[in-house]
């Protein structure tokens, strides 16, 4: 059975000098409280942008008790995504594209205390991560190609999540599923309807006038979308 709606705030389309104060806009009581905060690291070589790093997600997690889903758009997670478990993430996620030793990566960053994440990009196929996703907690399918916000939804990549629905609910795999990219006001409920438990949205929440309104209006449509979809 899904899960009921989760919605994810991406700081990356939030003002990079004032991130505690972005944090706390989406922090208040009620439907407009984030589940998680969704925090894109990027290294410039996984994709062509650069981010933030671990001292910038310490330094939030001590501003913030709201859990921090760390999306690791990097080389080699085998050598870095253990240290923001250990920092205290609440989800770590790791892109099947670069990952060298997936199951050793999940059993590492599980051992930290952290929930593990495996990623797949628009054009990577689930059927050849299935195994792999067995050790994992939870499957981010990125509905753009990662490394900038505000882009264009792909559709297609909802076939991923109709089977990762699938074979979560005949107990086959045990993942949360979440999406990342182009998530708004008229793509969410596809992705409802599709299965989606956990939805990541940056441009839609931070370019709002009010994120923790957004926040609450998403949440609705997903669990409007997701009730009628039963
Ligand atoms: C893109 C990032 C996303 C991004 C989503 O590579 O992984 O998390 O912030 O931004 P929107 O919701 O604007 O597409
Ligand atoms: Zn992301």
């Amino acid at each position: 059975m899904a899960h009921e709606p989760l919605i994810a705030p991406s700081i990356l389309s939030a003002d990079f000098a004032r991130l505690g104060e972005e944090i706390a806009a989406v922090s208040g009581p009620g439907d407009g409280r984030a589940d998680w905060v969704h925090v894109d690291v990027m290294d410039g070589h996984f994709v062509p942008n650069l981010t933030i790093g671990l001292p910038v997600v310490q330094s939030l997690l001590r501003t913030t008790d709201i859990p921090l889903d760390c999306h690791l758009m990097i080389e080699d997670p085998d050598r870095w995504a253990p240290g923001y478990a250990e920092a205290g993430a609440h989800n770590v996620t790791v892109h099947a594209e670069a990952a060298h030793d997936p199951v050793k990566i999940a059993k590492d960053i599980r051992a930290a205390g952290a929930r593990a994440g495996l990623s797949v990009k628009p054009g990577t196929r689930l059927e050849d991560h299935l195994d792999t996703l067995r050790h994992y907690d939870t499957l981010l399918v990125m509905s753009v190609e990662p490394g900038f916000g505000g882009q264009k939804f792909m559709p297609e990549v909802l076939d991923k999540v109709r089977t990762a629905r699938r074979l979560a609910d005949t107990g086959h795999l045990n993942v949360l599923v979440e999406i990342d990219g182009g998530i708004k006001e008229d793509t969410i409920e596809q992705a409802a309807e599709a299965g989606t438990d956990c939805f990541v949205a940056g441009s839609a929440v931070y370019g709002a006038g009010d994120p923790g309104r957004a926040v609450a209006a998403l949440r609705e449509q997903a669990a409007r979308a997701r009730q009628a979809a039963r």
